[in-house]
């Protein structure tokens, strides 16, 4: 914006004593004051609204309109600035605005105004800033008449609106001042202007992100010469990056995530943006490799190309960037070592996202010396070896995610990460295969650890004590090991606990009465004390659903596909804020408590394959929320519960269960033959497969799907 407050200095060079000196002038003589004019056009403006934000107070017919809330005029009162952001202001912007003549600033961001954009406000001949963004204007953008005069709008801002339609071609011909067009986060269509810099030799920063802009990127944006900020984002953009955009060379910032753009990055076409800071091409089909012409921009500070086909090695000139801050290469086929590229060079690095590529090797030292680093993804990668203890060098770490390699160690890995004050996530799945689980009680620390996954690791042994004293634990997923033994009595002791995973071990013994107490199963009431702890980077749960906090992820209590006998203890009804409840694949007795009627906010209750006797009780159908229920393959009698969700559930839900009857299934209610086996037996495991699938999709239930889930259920 240099060009912008330059110009504004020089042709208001007091505007922040402006105020004192209207009322100075409006004391010395009260009879100056704003015209009966300017006056009626503000007030038509007011009387258009619904809602005016408590405006009619200030804004009275009988004072100058130059005192008013919101209003700023010139030494010789003319109204210079409209000044009404966030006034909670509803209804229609009054196109009368436009006979303002001396009006320069309008802002109106953050209101709820609705109805159209007056053209009489973009094409005024005196204003230099609309803001009209964050509002609820509607409908198309309308062509302007080319005849008009010099039109000095330089600030155009009708981001975050329900704007519609395509950009007239004329419009932006005949604003030929324009520096700065943001038309982000609305519902833009057609292709996006090409000629903005032909007319408008100053452009400066266009942002169109979040809108449903089709096409190609024009090859005129390339003739922008003070070009900074080019984002365009979320649309549906095609074709690749013209040769043109990197004649752009002011460019410091160039976004096209999410769309459908390919092509290569060319190393010398690339060379000439010298001055990007923000290069953002994620989501989209770029292909090659990453040019060694990168080391060149030298003020880059973030580089993500996440989510292509780039592949190939990473080229060690990417050391000279030594102000990247963060570096997101992930879901590419990138393979080659990493040691090539010299990280202690990037001591700015904050984020090093290289998640779900080919890279081999082992960490390399080097890595070790950002010490800024907060987050570190490394998983689903062909990595080897043991961590490192330098990596104790990194104070500020609190996301480290490194499974689905091949690293192994984890009594080494813990014991070195254990004294990290700062790391709350760990994510360590598909790991350390077939090693035991460190029952060592010299595990302590992990202060602030929220959030840790050792599933799918196969690791022997029993759970271990030293977990008892992850006093801030919120999210425990064990599944997929080999842990033998009973539930330690000391969970109820962790009491930030609301997501635990120990699905798919052989764990022994009964339902211990310690997961009834546990304090986050039991009550919201102890939620609000646990701010939604944002995660460094996304971590995704099914191809997608990405969770950016913690506190998103339901409550949910797996520990299904186990050894564990008796009964499910009737105390379960006090778990009031589980979302899903998974004892499948058990060998649980008993009768399903009638408590469970209390877990008003299930979405899924899986019992099947167990040994569970008695009624399905009949007031399980109160439970509204309930989208999955799963008992089949048990030994249930009577009855199926009708209403409610149970009108919901196909056959499948109870099937392998002889003596239940109901008016789904073959055997009828009070009918006197024999019952019948309704099973088809091939049919089951299919659907334990469906059912672990949706499931996992929608609950993130499994391991996270950073580590890649659902390859087992598919394969
Ligand atoms: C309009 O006002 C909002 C809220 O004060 C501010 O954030 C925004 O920068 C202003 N717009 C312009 C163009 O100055
Ligand atoms: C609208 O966009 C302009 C130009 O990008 C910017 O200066 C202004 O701060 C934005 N307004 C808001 C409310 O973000
Ligand atoms: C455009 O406006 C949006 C708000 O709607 C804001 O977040 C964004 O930063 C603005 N873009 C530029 C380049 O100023
Ligand atoms: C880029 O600019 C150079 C001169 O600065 C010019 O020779 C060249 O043709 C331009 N390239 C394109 C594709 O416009
Ligand atoms: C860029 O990196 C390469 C390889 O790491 C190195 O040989 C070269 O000297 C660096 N160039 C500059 C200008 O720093
Ligand atoms: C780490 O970042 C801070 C700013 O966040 C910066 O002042 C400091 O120099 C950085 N550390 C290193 C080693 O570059
Ligand atoms: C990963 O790299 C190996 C060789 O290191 C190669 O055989 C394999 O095909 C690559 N996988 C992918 C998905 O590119
Ligand atoms: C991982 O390690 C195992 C055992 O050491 C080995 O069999 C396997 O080939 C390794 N995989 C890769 C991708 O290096
Ligand atoms: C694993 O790490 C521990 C602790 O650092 C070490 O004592 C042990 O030798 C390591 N085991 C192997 C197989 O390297
Ligand atoms: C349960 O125990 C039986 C027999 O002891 C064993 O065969 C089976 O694999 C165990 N199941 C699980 C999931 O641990
Ligand atoms: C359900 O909870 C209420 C209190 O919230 C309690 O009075 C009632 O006994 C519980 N019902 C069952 C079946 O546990
Ligand atoms: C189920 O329970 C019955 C009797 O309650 C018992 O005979 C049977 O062995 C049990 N089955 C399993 C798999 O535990």
């Amino acid at each position: 914006m240099q060009p912008l407050s330059r110009s504004h200095r020089n042709q208001f060079p007091i505007p922040f004593f402006g105020l004192p000196i209207v009322l100075l002038v409006f004391l010395a003589s009260p009879t100056s004051s704003c015209t009966e004019q300017e006056k009626s056009s503000l007030i038509q403006l007011l009387d258009g609204l619904l809602q005016d934000g408590g405006l009619t107070v200030s804004w009275r017919s009988d004072t100058d309109c130059c005192s008013w809330e919101g209003i700023v005029c010139s030494p010789d009162r003319r109204v210079t600035d409209v000044v009404l952001a966030s006034h909670s202001l509803e209804g229609p912007i009054s196109p009368f605005l436009g006979n303002l003549i001396g009006l320069l600033r309008l802002n109106l961001s953050h209101n709820s105004l609705s109805g159209g954009l007056p053209l009489e406000l973009v094409s005024s001949s005196s204003i230099i800033v609309l803001d009209v963004s964050f509002n609820r204007l509607t409908g198309a953008l309308h062509e302007l008449q080319s005849s008009a005069p010099d039109r000095p709008l330089q600030v155009l801002n009708i981001s975050s609106n329900l704007l519609t339609g395509p950009f007239p071609s004329t419009i932006w011909k005949t604003i030929d001042n324009l520096i700065a067009l943001n038309a982000s986060n609305n519902s833009f269509t057609g292709p996006i202007p090409s000629d903005l810099c032909n007319s408008s030799p100053f452009f400066a920063v266009l942002d169109l992100c979040f809108n449903k802009f089709s096409g190609s990127i024009p090859p005129g944006l390339g003739y922008c010469s003070m070009l900074r900020v080019l984002r365009a984002g979320y649309n549906n953009l095609s074709g690749t990056l013209p040769d043109e955009l990197f004649n752009a060379t002011s460019l410091e910032y160039l976004s096209f995530p999410n769309n459908d753009l390919h092509g290569v990055l060319d190393s010398a076409r690339m060379i000439r943006l010298r001055n990007l800071r923000i290069l953002d091409l994620g989501w989209n089909n770029f292909n090659g490799s990453i040019p060694d012409s990168v080391g060149q921009l030298k003020r880059l500070e973030k580089f993500q190309l996440g989510h292509n086909n780039l592949s190939g090695e990473l080229p060690s000139t990417l050391s000279n960037c030594t102000n990247l801050k963060t570096i997101d290469l992930k879901s590419n086929k990138f393979s080659g070592g990493l040691s090539k590229v010299n990280f202690s060079n990037l001591r700015n690095l904050k984020t090093l996202d290289l998640w779900s590529d080919n890279f081999t090797g082992t960490i390399p030292e080097s890595m070790y010396s950002c010490s800024n680093l907060t987050a570190l993804r490394l998983s689903s990668n062909n990595l080897h070896g043991q961590l490192s203890s330098k990596i104790s060098n990194l104070k500020y770490l609190s996301f480290l995610s490194l499974g689905k390699n091949n690293f192994t160690n984890i009594t080494n890995a813990l014991q070195i990460l254990k004294s990290s004050k700062n790391i709350s996530t760990l994510l360590l799945g598909y790991i350390f295969k077939g090693e035991i689980m460190p029952q060592d009680d010299k595990i302590d620390g992990f202060e602030n650890l929220q959030v840790l996954d050792t599933g799918e690791c196969k690791l022997s042994g029993k759970i271990p004590l030293w977990i008892s004293r992850l006093t801030k634990l919120e999210m425990l997923v064990l599944r997929g090991n080999q842990l033998t033994g009973p539930i330690p009595g000391w969970f109820k002791s962790l009491s930030q606990l609301f997501f635990m995973d120990v699905s798919s071990n052989h764990l022994t013994g009964e339902i211990p009465l310690t997961l009834m107490e546990m304090p986050m199963l039991k009550s919201t009431d102890n939620s609000s004390h646990l701010g939604p702890r944002v995660f460094k980077l996304p971590v995704y749960t099914g191809p997608l659903l990405q969770y950016l906090v913690v506190t998103s992820f339901p409550v949910v209590l797996n520990l299904s596909n186990n050894n564990f006998t008796g009964v499910i203890p009737p105390q379960i009804g006090q778990l009031k804020v589980l979302v899903a409840l998974d004892f499948s694949f058990n060998k649980l007795s008993g009768q399903i408590p009638k408590s469970v009627r209390n877990l008003t906010n299930l979405q899924i209750l899986d019992l099947s394959n167990n040994n569970l006797t008695g009624a399905i009780p009949a007031a399980l159908n109160n439970l509204h929320f309930l989208a999955a229920f799963n008992v089949s393959d048990n030994d249930l009698e009577g009855p199926i519960p009708s209403g409610g969700q149970f009108n919901t559930f196909g056959t499948s839900s109870f099937d392998g269960n002889t003596k239940l009857c109901g008016s789904m299934l073959i055997h009828k209610c009070g009918s006197a033959e024999a019952p019948t086996d309704t099973i088809l037996s091939t049919k089951q495991t299919d659907y334990k497969v469906a059912f672990a699938i949706a499931f996992s999709a929608f609950f993130g239930v499994g391991v996270l799907y950073d580590q890649i889930v659902l390859s087992r259920h598919f394969g």
